[in-house]
């Protein structure tokens, strides 16, 4: 087989019994094996600042160096007042810059919005996906990926429990899957040209 794809998971929320890094977690549970997902923390970053750009503090420069790494990303995130969480946006700008030399270029994505409400934040999932527009990441469009009753669909151990959910997330990755590989095999055939 070769080598999967190496696809970083950035959780929108640090709290301890999150339910969009269960649903992280679950993600990487029922992907196919043509992808190598790894969540990478965002939690230890300071808040960005445009002076320390020439010389970003330690966090920063690690965290943009893993991003450029990866070769496909997938965002998992809650709705904050119906938009994305001051820290995934945080870490969204901190490997965007400095302007012209952003980390996320061109590389395939998904998004995964994630609330105990019946919304399934919606808000948080389109203004992440006005982020990726001008950050030139194509974003799977469909099947788009709204998940609701988020308080409902694991167990005590933390595990997805809901058997709809499940069947849900699969086709989901198994179509991100297919994302990824067809942008990346795009993007070899425009390097050969
Ligand atoms: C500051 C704040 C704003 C919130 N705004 C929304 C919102 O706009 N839409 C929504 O569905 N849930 C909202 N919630 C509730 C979150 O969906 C809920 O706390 C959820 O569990 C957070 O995701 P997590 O479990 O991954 O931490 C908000 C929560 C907080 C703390």
């Amino acid at each position: 087989m070769t080598t999967p794809y190496d696809v970083g998971v950035f959780v929108g929320s640090l709290r301890k019994e999150s339910f969009s890094r269960k649903m992280a977690k679950a993600l990487i549970g029922v992907a196919p094996a043509t992808l190598k997902l790894e969540i990478v923390e965002i939690g230890q970053l300071p808040l960005y600042n445009q002076d320390d750009e020439a010389n970003p503090p330690a966090p920063s420069a690690a965290f943009k160096a893993r991003v450029r790494k990866a070769q496909a990303v997938l965002f998992v995130t809650p709705e904050y007042n119906r938009s994305v969480p001051g820290v995934l946006k945080n870490a969204i700008d901190i490997a965007s810059r400095p302007y012209g030399d952003s980390a996320w270029n061109g590389k395939p994505g998904g998004v995964v919005s994630v609330s105990p409400g019946v919304i399934g934040a919606f808000g948080a999932n389109h203004h992440l996906r006005q982020s990726l527009v001008f950050l030139n990441v194509p974003a799977l469009q469909q099947p788009e990926a709204y998940i609701g009753n988020a308080a409902k669909i694991f167990d005590a151990s933390g595990a997805l429990s809901d058997d709809s959910v499940r069947d849900f997330i699969r086709k989901y990755m198994d179509a991100f899957a297919k994302w990824v590989e067809l942008n990346l095999a795009k993007q070899r055939s425009a390097v050969a040209v």
